[in-house]
């Protein structure tokens, strides 16, 4: 595997895998790897013979009182993993190669990324758009990679890609869990060991409410009550509990076409996101003759 922290010889090495006439793969990430992030490297090396991957904690994704200094780093750990995974090129620019003095141009998808998380963290989206933008085209893959663990950031991507014409595909990869149903996230190391006792409370809670919602209960009343046991779980605030359109991610009260159940809630320093897919009941199986 190379690394490379500069933009020519990264082109350079690009079009070196390129000769052979094999497709590249591309795994973004911030780093602080886990197996969430190498389930997309094995899903990117399935789908191309080369992969990519980069390592670059974005600073414009991260709001003023948010974790860009506490944001965990472990380079080398990272890149023996990449390594022993089959990635062939590691990109891991610095802020001022990514930023050069100057940058003024910065990528905002409207309408998606608008809510929930985009509600919550002023600017997040905008960041995270233009920082893949431009790793799109520092890289220019045929096939990127993203997880379903940060399903408004795969929407907001995937809006971005068709608008501006990237012409590269757009895969989402379905979250890793701990054995306790906890989503996998580099943030997970805030927690305390208490407080990642309680954090099953996230994922028990979406699950519960999506299989009230997808029996027919009432929206409402299932998002408040997946509110109240994230709290009583041990969560000190709720950001959002949503019910969602799966592909604009607007709300909906009910479910007639496939939705995705949404939440972010803070515990001690973390602030933890998950969300779950809750689907309409076959509409084969909604007819008078059904049983
Ligand atoms: P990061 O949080 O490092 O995540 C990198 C990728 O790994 C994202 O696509 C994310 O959705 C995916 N991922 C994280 N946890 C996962 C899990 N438990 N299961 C499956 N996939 C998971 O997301 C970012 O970085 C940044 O915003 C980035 C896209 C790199 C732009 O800076």
């Amino acid at each position: 595997m190379q690394t490379i922290r500069q933009l020519k010889p990264l082109r350079k090495a690009i079009a070196g895998l390129r000769a052979d006439g094999g497709k590249v793969a591309f795994v973004p990430t911030m780093g602080a790897l886990h197996v969430g992030h190498m389930a997309l490297v094995a899903e990117a090396r399935k789908r191309a013979p080369h992969v990519v991957a980069s390592i670059f904690v974005n600073p414009k994704q991260f709001g003023p009182n948010e974790d860009l200094a506490a944001y965990p780093r472990r380079a080398a750990k990272d890149s023996a993993m990449l390594s022993e995974a089959g990635v062939s090129v590691l990109w891991m620019p610095e802020v001022e190669v990514m930023y050069p003095t100057g940058h003024a141009t910065n990528v905002s998808v409207a309408g998606v990324s608008e809510g929930l998380d985009g509600a919550a963290r002023a600017g997040h989206f905008d960041g995270v758009a233009t920082v893949v933008a431009k790793l799109f085209n520092q890289v220019r893959p045929d096939i990127a990679l993203f997880g379903e663990k940060d399903f408004q950031q795969l929407a907001v991507i995937r809006r971005m890609v068709a608008d501006l014409d990237f012409g590269i595909e757009i895969v989402g990869v379905p979250t890793e869990r701990e054995e306790d149903g906890l989503a996998l996230s580099s943030r997970n190391v805030y927690l305390s060991e208490e407080e990642r006792v309680q954090a099953r409370s996230l994922p028990r809670a979406l699950g519960a409410a999506a299989a009230t919602i997808e029996g027919g209960g009432d929206v409402a009343e299932a998002l408040a009550k997946a509110e109240a046991s994230l709290l009583e779980g041990g969560f000190q605030s709720v950001d959002y509990v949503a019910l969602c359109d799966a592909a604009t991610l607007q709300p909906v009260t009910a479910l007639t076409a496939p939705a995705r159940l949404l939440a972010a809630a803070r515990i001690g320093k973390a602030r933890l996101i998950d969300n779950v897919a809750v689907t309409p009941r076959d509409e084969t199986r909604k007819g008078p003759l059904a049983r």
